[in-house]
């Protein structure tokens, strides 16, 4: 048994996640945490709001709530959508938690005092109208390049060209519209990263053997384009503090860390959040999982490709810096974009669905199944209604949904509310044994190389295996000649469903709890199904009582499709 630490990307505060966010990292982070948890290993699963930086700052001036105040409501707002996707989470904790103040702090003096982070004077935009330094996206103005009349000062949105404040014309505040902008001196904390370049390469070198393509080819080009020293500060009121002990001016002049310095530290900090936690008295020992963590623990990061760098190279050269033995990665796993009809999921055009107004509509098992069978995993993927419903009525609702309910009433009708026994096995639960187990070590497989689409594809064809074992036996038929051959056909199946509910249980909780509650099984504890009882199918014996659920999955009708098309602003094909 092995120890797993998982964490997935950090959500902003900002807002509401759209599905796109959902499948690059919470969603395939939770399938792969259940799997593990099922196959009995030990998992720790961390997640957290990331609170900081300018984007919480503009969103709760937006709110007209205090930044503090937002971020407590939003965080809530958050959890409560990741509860109907059921995101099983040890620990959905915070960027702003005291925890992850103190340890980020430490390691900014660690750094400091290993020669890794020093002061530098820059110029910046500052406001004396606002009184304070504004940061890049808090000055707006006229792009030179497209004549955009509101780009800001780190990008033009129309025309996606990067900038620079000081290269817009007729700047103004975000803050305050004011005009009145002066370029003054200012000093930062700078993170010296090309001094820790060479060890990030040889730590890469080695750890990276065992990244799926993307991420390693993305941290090459990082690494060849060269690190550069970053600046690791900002004047901003929300935030870490720089510690005043190292730093005093910097302390008093309201320095912050930049956001990105502290939201990795947060899946530590998180893990810390979730120790201080337990309750009755329960120690969680949150230091084994990050500081000299043994060989046994593995350590799996999900997310979406443009976090990446952060999580293969700054990260780590911030961790390496520290000069203290904390846990680092072992496998980044990244996915693409998943697009909506091609194009952006954009929050400002309210184009695309996201994930509270997706759960108004269907339960979250239609989504997580949807979703991770087909995860832009070698490339982006495009989200249609169409594709949605075609794939939610062939695989959810015909295949799974309806082999239960046809073997179950189908069943109770001529058999009654137990099991029925019927004859021994013979060669065609032979055959389904041996292809049932096969399917399953190909799931199993495909899930610990971290191949979502493949193991959702193997998943449906443990489902399709019993579709056609009832179309090879057709009990409806075989009841009239041959009641016992049917009573035979039949607990077969019902052992497939029971095995389905195992197995499903990492893309389709609620389903699979479902499909499991149909048994009356004295002593139901299997959490995996070896390759034994895969192939004999005789979990759940004769006699054992049972009841019908209610329909599993709902089919997407054309009056659906088209109130979800107009609702969701898709494009007319
Ligand atoms: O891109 C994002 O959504 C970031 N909030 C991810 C942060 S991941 C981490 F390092 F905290
Ligand atoms: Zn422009």
């Amino acid at each position: 048994m092995a120890r797993h630490l998982v964490t997935s990307a950090l959500p902003y505060i900002n807002g509401i996640k759209h599905l796109g966010n959902m499948v690059g990292s919470m969603l395939p982070a939770d399938v792969y945490s259940r799997y593990l948890r099922q196959r009995g290993h030990d998992v720790l699963y961390i997640c957290a709001t990331d609170e900081h930086g300018t984007p919480a700052e503009l969103a709760a001036k937006e709110a007209g709530l205090s930044v503090a105040a937002f971020c407590a409501q939003a965080h809530e707002a958050q959890k409560a959508v990741y509860d109907g996707f059921e995101l099983a989470f040890d620990h959905f904790g915070r960027s702003s938690s005291a925890q992850n103040v103190e340890i980020t702090q430490h390691f900014a003096r660690r750094l400091y005092e290993n020669g890794f982070i020093e002061e530098r004077a820059i110029r910046q935009v500052y406001s004396p109208v606002d009184g304070r330094f504004l940061p890049d996206r808090y000055v707006e103005g006229t792009c030179p390049h497209c004549g955009y009349d509101r780009a800001r000062g780190d990008q033009c949105e129309n025309c996606t060209r990067v900038l620079d404040p000081t290269d817009l014309i007729g700047p103004r505040s975000a803050i305050s519209g004011s005009t009145d902008l002066e370029v003054r001196e200012t000093t930062h904390l700078f993170l010296l990263q090309s001094k820790l370049q060479p060890e990030v390469e040889e730590w890469i070198a080695g750890v990276g053997a065992d990244w799926p393509h993307l991420s390693t080819s993305i941290a090459r080009k990082w690494l060849t384009e060269g690190l550069n020293d970053r600046a690791i500060t900002r004047d901003l009121d929300w935030g870490v503090p720089v510690p005043a002990d190292t730093w005093p001016e910097l302390a008093a002049e309201g320095k912050v860390f930049y956001v990105w310095f502290d939201a990795p530290v947060a899946y530590i900090a998180a893990t810390k959040e979730w120790a201080d936690a337990a309750s009755d008295g329960a120690v969680r020992d949150w230091k084994s999982w990050w500081y000299e963590a043994d060989d046994t623990v593995r350590y799996t990061q999900f997310m979406a490709k443009d976090n990446v760098p952060f999580h293969t190279v700054m990260f780590p050269a911030t961790e390496l810096g520290v000069r203290e033995p904390w846990k680092k990665v072992d496998v980044v796993k990244g996915f693409n974009w998943l697009t909506y009809y091609g194009g952006k999921f954009s929050t400002s055009q309210k184009r695309g669905v996201f994930t509270d107004a997706a759960l108004e509509i269907l339960p979250g098992d239609y989504w997580r199944y949807f979703l991770i069978a087909h995860a832009p995993e070698s490339d982006d993927s495009s989200f249609t209604w169409e594709h949605f419903a075609t794939t939610v009525n062939k695989d959810l609702a015909d295949t799974l949904g309806n082999f239960v309910n046809r073997v179950l009433s189908f069943s109770r009708k001529r058999f009654g509310d137990e099991v029925p026994a019927g004859r021994a096995a013979g060669d065609a639960e032979a055959r389904l044994g041996e292809e049932i187990a096969r399917l399953l070590a190909e799931y199993e497989e495909q899930m610990e190389a971290l191949q979502f689409r493949r193991a959702a594809a193997a998943l449906r064809a443990l489902w399709s295996a019993g579709n056609a074992y009832l179309g090879e036996k057709l009990p409806w038929v075989e009841v009239r000649t041959d009641p016992d051959g049917a009573a035979l056909t039949l607990r077969t199946a019902m052992n497939l469903i029971h095995l389905y509910a195992v197995v499903s249980e990492p893309f389709v909780p609620a389903t699979a709890a479902a499909m499991r509650g149909a048994f009356a099984l004295a002593d139901d504890t299997a959490t995996w199904v070896t390759p034994g009882r895969a192939r004999s199918l005789d979990s759940v014996p004769a006699g054992t009582p049972f009841t019908v659920p209610p329909v599993l999955f709902a089919k997407v009708t054309e009056q659906d499709l088209e109130s979800w098309r107009e609702r969701f602003g898709a494009p007319v094909t």
